[in-house]
C-alpha cells in the first residue's frame, strides 16, 4: 500500500486554544486525517464540535497559564493515550491597538503570562512525555507582527512575545533534536474564521471585538476589493499578493505538514503563512 506520511491514525496530538479560530481549523485538519486530537482551551467553542475522523475529539478544560492545569491535561492524556505525538502550541492573543504610549504594566504581564509562559510550561510538560520515546513534534503558532516591523506596530507587547518564540522554537529544535523532537514555527498573516460561531466564547472576536466579528471583517474585505482600494481592515497597509483573507485551515495544512512525518528533517524553521505579505529570506 502506499505510505501516507500525512495520515494521522493512531496519532495523539494536542491543541492549545482549539476551540476557536485558528485552532479549529487546525483541529479539523488533523480530525480528518484520523488523528486523535485533544483540544486544550479554556473557553467552550460556539458551534458544535466532533471528530471528523476515526480518531477521538476529547475536550480538556485547560488554562494554560496555570501550571497545574497544563499537568492536570497532561496526565489525563496520558492515562487515556498513553502519548503524545503532536503538541500544536496556538493559544495566544495580543492586545490589538496598544501602541507603546499606551502599555501598562498589566498589559506587559498578561501579554508574556499568555504568550510565554504558557507556551513555556505547555511545551516543557509535553516535552518531558515525548522524551520518553524519543520521537515527538512541537509547533508553535506565532505571528507576521513578530516578523514584520509594520505588521507589529500597533502591539508591540504581542509582536515581541512571538519574537521570543521564534527564538524559542530555534534553541529548543538544537537542543532538542538529538532527542527526536522537532520544533517549528508557523507565522499566520490576518485570518478571518468564514462564520461568527467558528469562534470559541474564549476567541478574541468575541472578548475584545477591535476588528468587529468575522462576519464584519468578511464584509468588510469584500468591499474594499470592490472599491478598488487596496487596504484591508487590519494593521496591514494593503492587501497581501494573494488579495485574500486568510483562513484557519490555511494555518492547520502548515502545521499538518510540520507535525507529520513528511516533514522528518524540518526543524527550527519559521513559515510564514499569510498570502505573500511577508516574505523572509
Ligand atoms: N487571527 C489572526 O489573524 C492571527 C494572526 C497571527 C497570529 N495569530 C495567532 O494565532 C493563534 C490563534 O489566534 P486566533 O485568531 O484563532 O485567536 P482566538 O482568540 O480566536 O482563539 C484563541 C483560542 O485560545 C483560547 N485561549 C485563550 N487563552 C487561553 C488560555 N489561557 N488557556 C487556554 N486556551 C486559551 C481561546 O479560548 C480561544 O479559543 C494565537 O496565538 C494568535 O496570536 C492569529
Amino acid at each position: 500500500m502506499e505510505r501516507d506520511d500525512l495520515d494521522f491514525t493512531g496519532k495523539v496530538v494536542v491543541v492549545t486554544g482549539g476551540n476557536g479560530g485558528i485552532g479549529q481549523g487546525i483541529v479539523d485538519v488533523f480530525s480528518e486525517r484520523n488523528a486523535h486530537v485533544v483540544v486544550a482551551d479554556f473557553a467552550a467553542p460556539l458551534n458544535q464540535r466532533s471528530s471528523l475522523g476515526s480518531g477521538e475529539l476529547v475536550d480538556i478544560k485547560t488554562d494554560i497559564t496555570d501550571r497545574a492545569s497544563i499537568d492536570a491535561m497532561v496526565a489525563q492524556v496520558m492515562a487515556r493515550f498513553g502519548k503524545i505525538d503532536a503538541l500544536i502550541n496556538n493559544a495566544g492573543r495580543g492586545e490589538g491597538m496598544k501602541r507603546l504610549a499606551n502599555v501598562t504594566q498589566d498589559t506587559i504581564d498578561w501579554i508574556l503570562d499568555l504568550n510565554i509562559n504558557g507556551t513555556v510550561n505547555m511545551t516543557q510538560a509535553v516535552v518531558e512525555e515525548m522524551k520518553k520515546v524519543g520521537a515527538g513534534s512541537v509547533v508553535n503558532i506565532t505571528s507576521a507582527a513578530a516578523l514584520s516591523g509594520p505588521a507589529g506596530k500597533n502591539d508591540p507587547m504581542y509582536a515581541g512575545a512571538k519574537g521570543f518564540l521564534h527564538a524559542f522554537t530555534k534553541s529548543l529544535a538544537a537542543d532538542l533534536g538529538p532527542a527526536g523532537i522537532r520544533v517549528n514555527s508557523v507565522a499566520p498573516g490576518w485570518i478571518v474564521p468564514e462564520t461568527n460561531e467558528a469562534t470559541s466564547q474564549g476567541s478574541f472576536w468575541n472578548v475584545m471585538p477591535i476588528m468587529g466579528k468575522p462576519d464584519q471583517a468578511n464584509k468588510a474585505h469584500e468591499d474594499a476589493l470592490a472599491s478598488g482600494f487596496g487596504g484591508a481592515p487590519t494593521n496591514q497597509s494593503d492587501l497581501p499578493p494573494l488579495r485574500k483573507l486568510g483562513r484557519p485551515r490555511d494555518i492547520g495544512y502548515a502545521c499538518l505538514y510540520f507535525a507529520s512525518d513528511a516533514a522528518a528533517y524540518a526543524t527550527g524553521q519559521v513559515l510564514a503563512i499569510g498570502g505573500g505579505g511577508y516574505m523572509p529570506g
